[in-house]
């Protein structure tokens, strides 16, 4: 990729040129966790946020991150990369992996690989946000139960690559994974809330989604503001009759659905707009000035 600037294990490469091991078990197993991150003012948004779930995810895979790639050395890493990008916002991930090891699950490897790739911030057309994006349906197999295990943000993206896929295919923009048994999750790479009754919903954690920090600053925001909001699963038959629906993502924030298959809903509504503005005043809140 030609406009992104690669840090591998302390070094920096042009996009082009980075090249980790193929025995690197990142590669060969999914083996990693990874964080991906937006700059506001160039300053990473929500590092805490996001450095937390890193070293919670690493401790769920019992990936040893090592004194030195504590907070401070991963977040030197990270400006300097940052550093290596000419525009003033930037995309950001960075991911560890367990290392270079030997073809086996369990055999030895060495320390952790760690990669951190930055590049210009691309958002999302104002379009998109005034008159919102289309979902499509993505039943997961009965054998896959959740898709995802929401304990970590891991390498395995299976089941985001075939919902994006299968949502390209059906002209819309983003995939909704629902399970075999009707329960909506998440997006192949948002958090999904719904609007009923006035009252903001989304799946709890426990439903099998991942824990977006985007999604834990909605919840915080409508609690500031005063909007009920409730984590309670949503059943299939629920699109039917919701009011607004909207997405979340680090790097795309709050993006209102005006479909999902055939079901419209039409502009963005007045939850989901209260939703956007309280969230962009957040952003730069964080950030200070
Ligand atoms: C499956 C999944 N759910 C939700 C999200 C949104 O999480 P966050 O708000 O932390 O970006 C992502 C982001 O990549 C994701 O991959």
């Amino acid at each position: 990729m030609h406009d992104a600037v690669v840090q591998i294990d302390g070094r920096l490469y042009a996009g082009d040129e980075a090249r980790i091991s193929v025995f690197d078990r990142g590669f060969l197993f999914g083996d990693s966790v990874y964080e991906v991150l937006r700059t506001l003012r160039g300053r990473p948004l929500f590092w805490p946020e996001h450095h937390a779930r890193l070293v919670a995810s690493a401790g769920y895979l019992s990936l040893e991150l090592g004194p030195g790639l504590d907070e401070a050395a991963l977040r030197a890493r990270i400006d300097e990369t940052l550093a290596a990008v000419p525009s003033v916002e930037k995309y950001l991930r960075v991911i560890v992996t367990r290392g270079v090891g030997d073809l086996s699950l369990a055999g030895p490897h060495g320390p952790p690989t760690v990669v951190i790739i930055a590049r210009p911030l691309t958002l999302l057309p104002a379009e998109v946000y005034a008159d919102g994006c289309a979902l499509a349906v993505f039943r997961l197999p009965a054998t896959d139960v959740t898709g995802l295990d929401p304990r970590a943000k891991t390498g395995d993206k299976r089941t985001g690559v075939l919902a994006e896929a299968a949502a390209r295919a059906a002209g819309a923009y983003e995939g909704l994974r629902v399970t075999a048994d009707d329960r909506v999750l998440e997006g192949a790479s948002s958090t999904f809330f719904l609007v009923r009754g006035g009252v903001i919903v989304t799946p709890p954690l426990a439903a099998g989604i991942l824990a977006g920090i985007t999604r834990g600053q909605v919840l915080g925001l409508a609690r500031r503001l005063g909007l009920p909001a409730d984590e309670r699963p949503i059943g299939l038959a629920e699109l039917d009759t919701a009011e607004e629906c909207f997405i979340t993502s680090t790097v795309r924030g709050v993006v209102p659905v005006c479909r999902i298959d055939h079901r419209p809903y039409g502009p963005p509504g007045p939850v989901t707009r209260r939703v956007m503005a309280a969230y962009a005043a957040r952003m730069a809140e964080s950030v200070g000035p």
